[in-house]
């Protein structure tokens, strides 16, 4: 038996490599991460690290530019939004971790892909079921459903009984889960949504009492719904999400603390940290203002409705998602133009907006003598329009 495990370096998935060769009768592991924008701090002597722990291979597939380009903006576009604030960032980074530990798996003939998630979790849902569309000869381990380990003690006494190296402390406060897009924060005080979560939570942004006291304004330009260039400098996807997450960071933008319904049932309470897709939201939102009629705006909204469950419950390989992205896609043709996005202690407004295909005229909606409006046809739609009603309060004299 050959396993391709999604290995982060922390602690549950250092226990994970004894595990699976004890019970698993003495199996090769290939380690495998995904790096989708995490940072370097948890990349650094991740190979060694595996090997030390027992893995035979360790792979590490720089995914960043792509999770951007064809996961995040994709997405995003779509309008979606987890229960109205969650910008989604772990829910869109697991189908391409998921769809890359498959290809390493097709590569190195490996029989089984593992995973770290807890039971109680959205993850493994979202895991399994891009295994399921992708790859459903593989056998799915999850340990953590599995083993009768329940804290970090337990994996750290594991260890040492192996005479196994860690540098993890039995003590960690917070869950974390970090890419390009976002950081979430989860556990700890947050249990309990009577805490105010405290100054330790938060990782990537500037408090927003902290920020200065002056606003900055960033400037995007944007093509068929995906920022193409931040201050007029053309950056690529990743670059794009990184400059912003730069500038927006500094000044407090992109915290939400929400208690949110997970796929599985049950509520959890998380802290979240997306600065520079709160600001990309903001700019991709100003556009679709000036662009979108109300008709084709009512459809975005329902498209972001689906999309956001569909991402957040797993769906990512389905027809569904395909299709939605067809249609989030055609939308998009005309979301282009330029906005200019105001920053200031945790808020960040679009505060100019243009576009060459804005159906906005000041020319038409001015009361003046125009065009294409004449206000006696009002009277006639208005007329038909309401017939219904008029019928109605006939009817019941
Ligand atoms: N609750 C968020 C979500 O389901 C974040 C999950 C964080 N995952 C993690 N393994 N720490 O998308
Ligand atoms: C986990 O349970 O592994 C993390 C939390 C989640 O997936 O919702």
């Amino acid at each position: 038996k050959k396993v391709v495990l999604a290995y982060s370096g922390g602690l549950d998935t250092s226990a994970i490599i004894p595990w699976l060769k004890e019970t698993y009768n003495n199996c090769e592991i290939v380690a495998f991460c995904a790096d989708v924008g995490q940072g370097a701090e948890e990349l650094v002597g991740l190979e060694e690290k595996a090997l030390a722990s027992g893995a035979s291979e360790c792979h590490i597939v720089d995914l960043k530019e792509e999770f951007v380009a064809d996961y995040i903006y994709p997405t995003i576009a779509t309008g979606a939004v987890y229960e109205g604030t969650y910008l989604l960032g772990t829910s869109m980074a697991r189908p391409i971790i998921a769809k890359a530990q498959v290809e390493v798996a097709r590569k190195v003939g490996a029989d089984a892909v593992c995973h770290g998630c807890t039971g109680k979790g959205n993850d493994q849902i979202r895991f399994e079921s891009c295994f399921a569309a992708l790859a459903p000869e593989l056998t799915v381990i999850a340990p953590w459903r599995e083993w009768d380990m329940e804290s970090r003690e337990d994996l750290l006494d594991y260890l040492a009984e192996r005479n196994i190296p860690t540098t993890a402390s039995a003590t960690k406060i917070y869950s974390r889960d970090a890419n390009a897009w976002h950081i979430s924060h989860e556990g700890g005080e947050l249990e309990d949504p009577w805490n105010e979560p405290s100054k330790g939570v938060w990782t990537l942004t500037v408090d927003p009492v902290d920020a200065p006291n002056e606003p900055e304004y960033v400037s995007l330009k944007v093509e068929q719904g995906r920022v193409v260039a931040v201050n007029d400098e053309a950056l690529s996807p990743y670059q794009v999400v990184m400059k912003l997450n730069e500038i927006a960071a500094a000044h407090g933008v992109g915290r939400i603390d929400i208690t949110e319904n997970r796929t599985v049932g049950m509520k959890s309470r998380g802290c979240y940290e997306t600065p520079g897709g709160t600001v990309i939201v903001a700019a991709l939102r100003a556009i679709e203002e000036l662009v979108l009629d109300k008709t084709s705006r009512i459809w975005r909204e329902k498209l972001g409705q689906e999309m956001a469950h569909l991402v957040y419950d797993g769906r990512w390989f389905t027809p569904l998602c395909k299709s939605l992205l067809a249609s989030s896609e055609a939308l998009a043709a005309d979301a282009n133009g330029e906005v200019v996005v105001k920053l200031y202690k945790g808020q960040a407004v679009a505060v100019q907006k243009r576009s060459p295909n804005s159906l906005y005229s000041e020319e038409f909606a001015t009361f003046g003598e125009d065009q294409v409006y004449d206000q006696k046809h009002a009277e006639g739609f208005i007329r038909l329009y309401s017939l219904a009603s008029r019928i109605r309060a006939l009817n019941s004299k």
